[in-house]
């Protein structure tokens, strides 16, 4: 099993996911500002990996602490969490398991809990948090992979799998469900410029578990569409909003688009800690600009000439309209999302 972030007595073990997949390297985060820049320099990468990370990092701030006692901690416990908020904006999850943090830390105070205690129930929470992650994309997986066809090709953009959460994935959760039932999937995995997290690490994660899979450039989808070799899309997401829109890898709202235009359906596989109704719509949704040098630069060699201008968004947004169904850990979400999403807060994860 890959194993894309783990808590060791020494700190916050990742695999470096900017090595893959030509290097399996590991990096030790021994604390939470390393912590911080592991998310930001995308070692590690994906939503629900970054959430969990973060709350690792925060854990990790609580056991390093020299204060002595709770109330002298809490300044500082404040300072960490802005840390490791500071980031990377869109995903969610990444506030979504910090707020978790806090209010954990909160109600703790607030029962005059011991420094120590403290420690151990953040370290505790970051732990539930990862068993959640990993139970929650196999339950995405196993409701998803009846939507998958029974054999043929399946389109995904980006990586949403074991290396973007904390095992097995979402989107490739949703494959990975589909193939354990026998069902016979061809991947077909956008390279996902510039970052490419595509043609490195969907191919690499498939390819170790022996599922046939065929990298294409972004550009080569609609041709592919076209000629009959895509019969479904499935995407992860970074945030969703209370109207069903969707922040995902640049790149995502070009495929819906494609897929609607060619009949194929367009599905969006996500945690519930991906779901954000605080967040009307996607016109809401913050959207990270990472630095120019990953467009204009490629294995150290430059690509552009000098002075180009650059854009690199890291994520756009897809209409809720393009989504075909939005697979969770608590069912399958069709539209109207505003009612759907609304009705699934209230259901508990089985
Ligand atoms: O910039 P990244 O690599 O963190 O972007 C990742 C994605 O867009 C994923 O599709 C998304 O986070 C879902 S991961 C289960």
């Amino acid at each position: 099993m890959i194993l894309t972030l783990e808590w060791t007595p020494d700190g916050v073990r990742f695999i470096d996911q900017t090595k893959l997949p030509l290097e399996e390297s590991y990096v030790l985060a021994t604390t939470y500002q390393q912590v911080a820049d592991v998310i930001v320099t995308m070692v590690v990468r994906g939503a629900p990996a970054i959430g969990v990370s973060a709350a690792m990092g925060v854990a990790l701030g609580a056991k390093d602490t020299d204060a002595l006692t709770t109330e002298e901690f809490a300044p500082e416990f404040e300072q960490i969490c802005e840390k490791l908020a500071s980031t990377r904006p869109t995903a969610v999850n990444l506030f979504w398991a910090i707020d978790r943090m806090k209010v954990l830390f909160l109600r703790l105070q607030g029962q005059g809990a011991s420094l120590d205690e403290v420690k151990q129930s953040l370290l505790d929470e970051a732990l539930t948090m990862y068993d959640e992650d990993i139970a929650s994309c196999k339950a995405i997986g196993a409701h998803g992979a009846d939507l998958m066809p029974d054999d043929g090709g399946v389109l995904t953009h980006c990586n949403a799998g074991a290396l973007a959460t904390c095992g097995y994935g979402t989107a490739l959760g949703v494959i990975r469900g589909a193939v354990e039932r026998g069902k016979q999937i061809h991947v077909y995995a956008d390279e996902t410029r510039p970052f490419l997290q595509g043609a490195r690490l969907t191919a690499w994660e498939l390819m170790a578990d022996g599922i046939p899979t065929t990298v294409l450039c972004d550009s080569m989808a609609a041709s592919l569409m076209r000629q009959g070799k895509i019969k479904a899309v499935v995407v992860g997401a970074d945030r969703i909003a209370a109207n069903g829109d969707v922040a995902n890898k640049i790149g995502t709202y070009s495929v819906a688009i494609m897929a609607k235009e060619h009949g194929i359906p367009f599905y969006v596989a996500a945690p519930w800690s991906t779901i954000d109704r605080a967040t009307k719509t996607g016109e809401d949704i913050p959207i990270e600009e990472r630095p120019a040098r990953e467009v204009t630069h490629h294995g150290g060699k430059q690509l552009t000439p000098h002075g180009v201008g650059i854009c690199n968004p890291a994520f756009d947004v897809t209409p809720a309209k393009y989504v075909t169904a939005i697979i969770t850990e608590r069912g399958v979400l069709r539209s109207p999302y505003s009612e759907s999403l609304a009705a699934g807060e209230l259901v508990s994860q089985s």
